[in-house]
């Protein structure tokens, strides 16, 4: 674990202030609508559009490994960690579901025969693409 930049679990987390803000810069992505209706009378929906998320996190992508960075995000360190419990062989197909820019490609590709990326969003599948660890990425259809 740890070999990932910025999941290291033996890190200290960041001072409140310093998650309050990166917080509040990742708000400022936020089209607002989804919020509104949540602190508003207004019915609140089921699950957030696809609309919704795509827009969340087009202008998202490019800061998004570097925001969860700053806020110590540990699934992947926690997912490579998980590794050991698995077969040495590679005999699982692995679905990673909302695989944003695929930081949990490299906890997830040793593990897996067939490594399968899917998000909603065109600018984050753009980014996992690029780690050139998935056998495939695509939207959901
Ligand atoms: C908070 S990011 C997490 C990304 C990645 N799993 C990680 O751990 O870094 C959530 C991702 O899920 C995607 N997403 C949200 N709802 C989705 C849905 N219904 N179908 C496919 N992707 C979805 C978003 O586009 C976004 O890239």
């Amino acid at each position: 674990m740890g070999s990932e930049p910025g999941h290291d679990a033996g890190k200290a987390a960041p001072p409140p202030a310093e998650v309050g803000a990166l917080m509040r810069q990742a708000m400022a992505f936020h089209r607002a609508g989804m919020l509104a209706e949540a602190v508003s009378a207004a019915e609140i929906p089921a699950r957030a559009t696809d609309d919704y998320i795509r827009n969340l996190f087009a202008p998202f992508a490019s800061a998004f490994d570097g925001v969860l960075a700053k806020l110590n995000y540990r699934v992947p360190g926690l997912l490579a960690a998980l590794r050991a419990r698995f077969p040495t062989d590679r005999p699982l197909d692995v679905a990673d579901a909302g695989c944003g820019t695929g930081l949990c490609a490299p906890a997830l590709r040793p593990l897996a025969r067939r490594l399968v990326g899917v998000d909603l969003s065109p600018e984050m599948l753009e980014k996992a693409r690029a780690r050139g660890l998935y056998d495939a990425l695509g939207r959901p259809s």
